[in-house]
C-alpha cells in the first residue's frame, strides 16, 4: 500500500499532504477530508504509521482508491489493553509517542514532492504540528493546521489559558472545567505541539458556520489575520439504503421499531467502562423501559491488530435475555451514521468525541451527553447549552462518581418519553435541515469548501 519514490506528483501540480493523528477519530476525519479533496482533481497523500494506514483503511468505507497512501515504519511500541480505572486512553499515549517518528520520513516525502510539484499543501492534525515541521524549511511547501473539534472547544480551551475573562458568548453559559480532561503526560505532548502552531498558514475546523459560528469569529479574532476554515460537516446526508445482505443485523430490528422509540447508546472507540458502571448502565436502560441499541465494546488499543484479542465485557445476569425484544447489545463495530440516520432512532447517548456529535446533529437526532475526557466536555456543553438539542446525563463537576443506574433511566426517559426531550428532538431537526441547506450549491459550508480548494490551488 505504500507508494515510496517515483512519480508522486506531476510537474506544476498544486499536491495535498495529509497528517492525521493516530487514533480513530482522527484518522477518519482526514480521510474523509482526502476524499472530498481528491474529488477536485487534487492528488492527494496521506501519512501515517504502517498500523494506522491499515487500521484508517479498514474501517473506512467510501472508495479511496485515488489516495496515496504512505505507510511508515516506525519505531515499535507497546499496545497495552485500556485502563478501565482512566477515563482518559493512556493506554494510547505510546502509539502516539510513536508516531512522532513519522518526522524524518514525513520530511524527506516533502522534499520528493517538492521538487516535483508546483506546490505542497500539508495538512496536519493540530496534534501533529512537530512532525510537520519541517515544512518550514522547504520554499514551495504551505500548511495548515486542522482541529479535529468544534470552535467552541477550541475556544474554551484558549478562554481557559487567559483566564475566563467576560466575552459576551460565554457569559450565559455553564462551561465545563478543563480539570480532569487530560493527564499531564499527554497536557505536555499537546503544550509542545502548540509551540509549532504559531507557523501555520491557516487553521481548518470541522464544523460548519450554522453550528458555532460565533466561536469561529471569536477564534478568528485571535489568529494574527490568518484564515480559518469551516470545512464539515459532509458526511453524506442522508445514508444510502445498503442490500440487505450487506446491512448489519440491529438494522432489521430498526426496521421493526416505531419511529423515534430507539436510543443508541456508544461511548465511543477510545474508553472502556468500570465493570460497576456497565452494570448500572444495564439496570438503568432495563428500568427506563425504552427500547435501546447499545454498542459495548473494549476500547481500542494503540495497534488494534495486536494478538490479544480484546475482552468480553459483562452483564448483569440474565439481562439479555430479560431485555430480549427491547434491547439490543451490539460488541462488533456498529454502522453508527447508518443508525443514527434511521427513522426509528430518537436519541443518543454519547461520550460526546466530535465525530459522535456532528454524526447526530446532521441526523437530527439529539443527544443524552457523556463526556469521558479530551473535548468531549466542552463538546458536551455545546450541545447541551449552546444548541440546546440535548441533556446532561453525566454531570463533569461529577466526573469521579459512578452515574448510578436512576441517572441512566432519568436521563433516558426524559430524552426519548418527555416534552423537553420533544423539543430537543424538534431543534434537531431544524438544525439537521440548516445544516444540509448550508451545504447545497450557495449554502455557507459549500461556499467555504470551494474557497479553500481555491485557495490552495490559487
Ligand atoms: C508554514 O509555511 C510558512 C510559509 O508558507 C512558513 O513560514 C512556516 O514556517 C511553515 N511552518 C511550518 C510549521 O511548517
Ligand atoms: C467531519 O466529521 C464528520 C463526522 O465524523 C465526517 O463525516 C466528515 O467527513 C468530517 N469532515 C472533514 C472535512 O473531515
Amino acid at each position: 500500500m505504500a507508494s515510496n519514490g517515483g512519480n508522486l506528483a506531476q510537474k506544476n501540480q498544486v499536491v495535498v499532504v495529509l497528517i492525521p493523528f493516530s487514533a480513530q477519530g482522527h484518522l477518519n476525519q482526514l480521510l474523509h477530508l482526502s476524499n472530498i479533496i481528491s474529488s477536485h482533481n487534487i492528488p492527494v497523500h496521506y501519512v501515517s504509521t504502517v498500523t494506522h494506514i491499515r487500521q484508517a483503511t479498514l474501517r473506512h468505507h467510501d472508495s479511496i482508491s485515488n489516495i496515496h497512501f504512505h505507510a511508515f515504519d516506525v519505531p515499535t511500541f507497546v499496545s497495552p489493553s485500556p485502563d478501565p480505572e482512566s477515563d482518559f486512553p493512556s493506554h494510547l499515549i505510546p502509539s502516539f509517542e510513536a508516531s512522532m517518528h513519522l518526522r524524518d520520513p514525513v520530511r524527506k516525502l516533502l522534499l520528493s514532492l517538492s521538487s516535483e510539484a508546483k506546490r505542497v499543501i500539508v495538512i496536519h492534525d493540530s496534534a501533529m504540528a512537530s512532525v510537520a515541521q519541517d515544512a518550514t524549511n522547504i520554499p514551495n511547501v504551505e500548511n495548515y493546521t486542522f482541529h479535529i473539534t468544534c470552535a467552541f472547544s477550541v475556544y474554551v480551551h484558549y478562554w481557559n489559558r487567559i483566564g475566563r475573562p467576560s466575552v459576551e458568548a460565554m457569559n450565559a453559559l455553564k462551561v465545563p472545567s478543563l480539570e480532569g480532561c487530560f493527564p499531564t503526560q499527554f497536557l505536555d505532548f499537546l503544550t509542545t505541539q502548540r509551540e509549532f502552531l504559531k507557523f501555520s498558514d491557516g487553521f481548518i475546523y470541522n464544523t460548519s458556520r450554522v453550528i458555532d459560528g460565533d466561536y469561529i469569529e471569536l477564534m478568528e479574532a485571535v489568529t494574527d489575520g490568518k484564515e480559518i476554515w469551516a470545512l464539515g460537516p459532509f458526511n453524506p446526508l442522508a445514508v444510502e439504503k445498503k442490500d440487505s445482505k450487506e446491512r448489519h443485523s440491529c438494522m432489521e430490528w430498526l426496521d421493526k421499531q416505531e419511529p423515534n422509540s430507539v436510543i443508541y447508546v456508544s461511548f465511543g472507540t477510545t474508553t472502556t467502562l468500570k465493570v460497576e458502571q456497565i452494570q448500572q448502565i444495564a439496570i438503568g436502560l432495563e428500568q427506563s423501559k425504552q427500547k435501546f441499541i447499545w454498542v459495548l465494546r473494549d476500547a481500542d488499543k494503540g495497534d488494534i491488530f495486536d494478538e490479544n484479542e480484546a475482552k468480553r465485557l459483562d452483564l448483569p445476569n440474565g439481562f439479555e435475555e430479560r431485555v430480549e425484544g427491547k434491547g439490543l447489545i451490539v460488541r462488533d463495530w456498529a454502522p453508527q451514521l447508518e443508525i443514527l440516520s434511521h427513522p426509528s432512532t430518537g436519541g443518543f447517548m454519547s461520550h460526546c468525541g466530535w465525530n459522535s456529535c456532528l454524526e447526530s446533529i446532521t441526523m437530527g437526532v439529539p443527544i443524552a451527553t457523556w463526556p469521558m475526557h479530551s473535548d468531549q466536555p466542552s463538546n458536551a456543553a455545546l450541545i447541551t447549552e449552546v444548541l440546546k438539542v440535548g441533556l446532561v446525563v453525566k454531570d463533569w463537576s461529577q466526573r469521579k462518581a459512578l452515574v448510578t443506574a436512576s441517572d441512566v433511566e432519568n436521563g433516558v426517559r426524559r430524552l426519548m418519553q418527555t416534552k423537553e426531550g420533544d423539543e430537543m428532538r424538534e431543534r434537531a431537526a431544524w438544525l439537521k435541515n440548516v445544516i444540509h441547506m448550508s451545504t447545497v450549491v450557495g449554502g455557507v459550508s459549500r461556499v467555504e469548501m470551494d474557497s479553500f480548494i481555491a485557495h490552495i490551488t490559487k
